[in-house]
Formats: C-alpha cells, sequence, structure tokens
C-alpha cells in the first residue's frame, strides 16, 4: 500500500439528522435536536441538520425550522441544510442556518422524481438561491446524484457527470458532492467517474456521498480517498436512504469510515465513542439498532 497517496485528514460531513431521518420514520423535533446536540460534542464540524424542502414531498422534514432554532449550537461546527429553491432558502435563513445546500442530478429521470423538473430547469432554479446566499454570506455546497447509476435511468456515464458538476461549480459552489444514491457503484467504476471529474475541477472542491445499499461504500471510499479525496459524507447509525431512490440503504455509517479512517492513521478529529452513542440513542427512538457493524462491534466489546 502506498501510505502518501493517502490524505492526512479527512473532513466528515455529518448527514445523518438530514439524510437519514428523511427516510426514517418519523421521529419527534426533542429527539432530532438531541442528536444534533450529542453529535455536536464529538468533533464533527459539519452536520447537515435538516432540509426546507416542501412539507408535502418530505413530511419528515417538516419541523426543520425547530430543530435549527432548539439546537445548541457549538461555535465550531457548521449546522447547513437543503434549500430546493428561494422559498428554501429564504426559510433557511430565518432558522439561522450557517451554510445551505442544493440538489440536482446527473440524471434526468432522477431529478424529476426528486425535485418535480429537468437539469436545466434545475439550475435556473438555484441562480436566485445562489445570488440570495451570496447577499447573505451563505456558503453553497451542491449535491449530484445518481453520480454512477439512476434508478429510473440505468447506468450514468461519467461525462454526463463531469458536465452537470461543472455547471454546479460554475454557479457558485463551493464543493460538489458526487452521489452514489442508490449504492450500486464498485471501486472500478467509481475511479472512472472520478478520474473523469478530476479532470475538470480541483479535488479539493469535491466530496464523495457513497449509499451502501450494495455493501460497497467503504471500498468506495478507499477508492476515492487514494485519489486524494478528503471530504466524506456520512450518517450517523447508518440511517436512512432516500424517498424517491426506491430500495436505496441509508448513507455510509460515520462510525464504520471513522474506523476505517483511524486504521489507515488519516485524522479526523471526531470522537468514534461518542458519535456511536448518539448513533444507539437515535436507533432506540427509531426501534433498531444501527446498521454500522463498527457500532455493533463497540457496543459488543463494552459489553464482555
Ligand atoms: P413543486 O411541487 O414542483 O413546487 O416541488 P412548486 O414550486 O410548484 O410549489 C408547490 C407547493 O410547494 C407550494 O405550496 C409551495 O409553496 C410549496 P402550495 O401552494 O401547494 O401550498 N413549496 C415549498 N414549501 C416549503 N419549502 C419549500 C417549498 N418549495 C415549494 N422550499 C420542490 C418542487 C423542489 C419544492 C419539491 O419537489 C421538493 O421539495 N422536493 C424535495 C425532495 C427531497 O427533499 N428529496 C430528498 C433530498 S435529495 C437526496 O436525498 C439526495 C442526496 O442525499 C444526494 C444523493 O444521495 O444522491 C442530497
Ligand atoms: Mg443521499
Amino acid at each position: 500500500m502506498n501510505k502518501q497517496v493517502l490524505p492526512e485528514f479527512v473532513h466528515i460531513v455529518e448527514v445523518g439528522p438530514r439524510d437519514g431521518l428523511q427516510n426514517e420514520r418519523q421521529v419527534s423535533t426533542q429527539a432530532k435536536v438531541e442528536l444534533i446536540d450529542a453529535l455536536s460534542e464529538s468533533g464533527l464540524r459539519h452536520i447537515e441538520a435538516g432540509a426546507f424542502v416542501s412539507p408535502k414531498w418530505i413530511p419528515q422534514m417538516a419541523d426543520s425550522p425547530d430543530v435549527l432554532t432548539q439546537i445548541q449550537r457549538a461555535e465550531d461546527v457548521i449546522y447547513s441544510a437543503l434549500t430546493p429553491n428561494r422559498q428554501g432558502l429564504e426559510n433557511a435563513i430565518k432558522a439561522n442556518a450557517d451554510q445551505v445546500a442544493i440538489f440536482t442530478s446527473a440524471s434526468e429521470g432522477f431529478c424529476q422524481h426528486n425535485i418535480n423538473c429537468s437539469i436545466d430547469e434545475s439550475i435556473e432554479r438555484f441562480k436566485p438561491v445562489i445570488e440570495l446566499a451570496s447577499q447573505n454570506g451563505i456558503a453553497v455546497r451542491g449535491y449530484l446524484s445518481c453520480v454512477i447509476d439512476c434508478p429510473y435511468e440505468g447506468a450514468t456515464s461519467p461525462s454526463k457527470v463531469v458536465q452537470v458538476a461543472k455547471r454546479l461549480f460554475d454557479l457558485g459552489c463551493y464543493e460538489i458532492s458526487l452521489g452514489d444514491t442508490i449504492g450500486t457503484g464498485t471501486p472500478t467504476k467509481v475511479a472512472k467517474m472520478l478520474e473523469a471529474v478530476m479532470a475538470e475541477l480541483p479535488v479539493k472542491n469535491l466530496a464523495v456521498h457513497f449509499h451502501d445499499t450494495w455493501g460497497q461504500a467503504l471500498a468506495n471510499i478507499y477508492q476515492a480517498l487514494i485519489m486524494g479525496v478528503n471530504v466524506i459524507d456520512s450518517s450517523v447509525a447508518g440511517l436512512g436512504g432516500c424517498p424517491y431512490a426506491p430500495g436505496a440503504a441509508g448513507n455510509v455509517a460515520t462510525e464504520d469510515v471513522l474506523y476505517l479512517c483511524n486504521g489507515l492513521n488519516i485524522k479526523t478529529g471526531v470522537d468514534i465513542k461518542k458519535v456511536a452513542r448518539a448513533g444507539w440513542q437515535i436507533s432506540h427512538e427509531l426501534h433498531r439498532q444501527p446498521t454500522s457493524k463498527v457500532s455493533l462491534a463497540l457496543r459488543a466489546r463494552d459489553r464482555e
């Protein structure tokens, strides 16, 4: 193994309270606030805390204004939220979100199902979001879904991923999170996709976002790490999925990514035990165990 190609530090973007809980049974606002407060004490520096989307589309996120206003904010943590349009951003600003994210897809089918418009229309919708965000000094992240496969159209070509990723970057997104929404990616496919994107965009502006439906997320993350990507989205306890990607499992678990990074001597600044504790707490609310293997193993070892 060539140690030198691995990054020294990995930034984790914790998406559990949003990506995770948007696709779980409804939990109380208080449980969400307690989850985010517990995560804030773990060393995580970026927590996606909610989504200012239509409550008719995603009822689980309808209480995001309350969540964002009730959490105890740690000074060095960014609390962000999804904003699909200007209305979402206005609400996010009222709730004091530190950062927001716009989201589109590399495939037309998913774009239509997820945000009810074409890719071109989504980019037009984002222009006023970027403008208002910039007037308010709010940084905007860009999510790009279906970078490997689309649940409605099959394989996505790397050239299509590059095309839409560039449009998000040119709009003003400081970081593009490349989403394997249905978790079908394997390291070979991920390498081809990343190689194509990295030929056009700086690697420092890229993040990876793997759902773990087919159990390949950690292998794909390792592939991304050796290619120089050092921002990884993950979800405490492996919560979630995506409501418009049928059958998609949750994101890769934060605990599993931390264990991988620790084993590779990559710093994250995050306390794995504190994240695992927060994961058990929210899993208890959901009446199930975490899907994180590391979390289960930690608990089994503690009981020995
Ligand atoms: P639409 O129905 O086309 O929107 O939805 P519209 O502009 O025609 O508005 C219809 C109604 O929605 C109106 O209310 C609006 O006020 C309201 P009515 O007059 O009928 O009472 N509305 C809103 N309400 C609250 N907040 C808003 C908002 N906007 C409109 N921001 C829209 C278009 C984009 C709003 C809708 O499709 C939507 O909210 N979609 C969100 C879907 C979603 O959240 N998906 C999951 C997140 S993406 C994801 O998980 C993937 C990711 O993790 C990466 C990966 O894994 O690939 C990021
Ligand atoms: Mg996702």
